[in-house]
């Protein structure tokens, strides 16, 4: 018998403005992306900005359907766009936050299982880490660098062979 202990590394920062200049304005575009957030049913808006390395930066909302499950959150969004229109220009990094009117968010959104699995697909793919940076409008940004530092045991497609 073994125990095995992961820790797991981010950081926090009090507020955006402790940011440098190129992660702040990508917080501010993903703040941009909560607009077109279609999201009736949950009134839970999420926005997503990619800073890819050409300097593109691509945006994403949650989009919502009244068949729930048929909805998808806005880092799925985001990265399936990337996969079929820029997956030649790696992603370097990708700010997400979120609003609702129905109650002030005092932490940041951490993304589901589903979206840090895709997330992992394309950073192996890219063979690049990406930075993520969790953004609170009302509360700090966390930051991490690698899809392994959200989730240590994702699913490899060497499990397969
Ligand atoms: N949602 C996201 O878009 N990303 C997350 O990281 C968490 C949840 C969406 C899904 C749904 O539209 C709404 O937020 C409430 O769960």
């Amino acid at each position: 018998m073994k125990e095995h202990e992961i820790k797991i590394n981010f950081t926090e920062y009090h507020s955006v403005d402790e940011l440098d200049i190129a992660d702040r304005a990508l917080c501010t575009e993903a703040i941009t992306a909560l607009k077109t957030s279609h999201s009736p049913y949950s009134k839970f808006r999420v926005g997503v900005a990619m800073r890819l390395q050409s300097g593109k930066v691509l945006h994403a909302s949650n989009q919502e359907n009244v068949a729930y499950p048929s909805g998808l959150c806005a880092e799925r969004v985001a990265l399936f766009h990337w996969g079929a229109n820029h997956a030649d220009d790696p992603i370097e990094s990708m700010a997400i936050t979120a609003h609702t009117d129905e109650f002030q968010l005092l932490k940041p959104v951490t993304s589901c299982g589903a979206c840090l699995q895709v997330l992992a697909e394309y950073e192996k793919i890219q063979a690049s880490a990406i930075k993520m940076l969790l953004y609170c409008q009302d509360g700090p940004v966390w930051v991490a660098t690698g899809i392994e530092s959200f989730l240590p045991f994702l699913f490899f497609e060497d499990r397969l062979k």
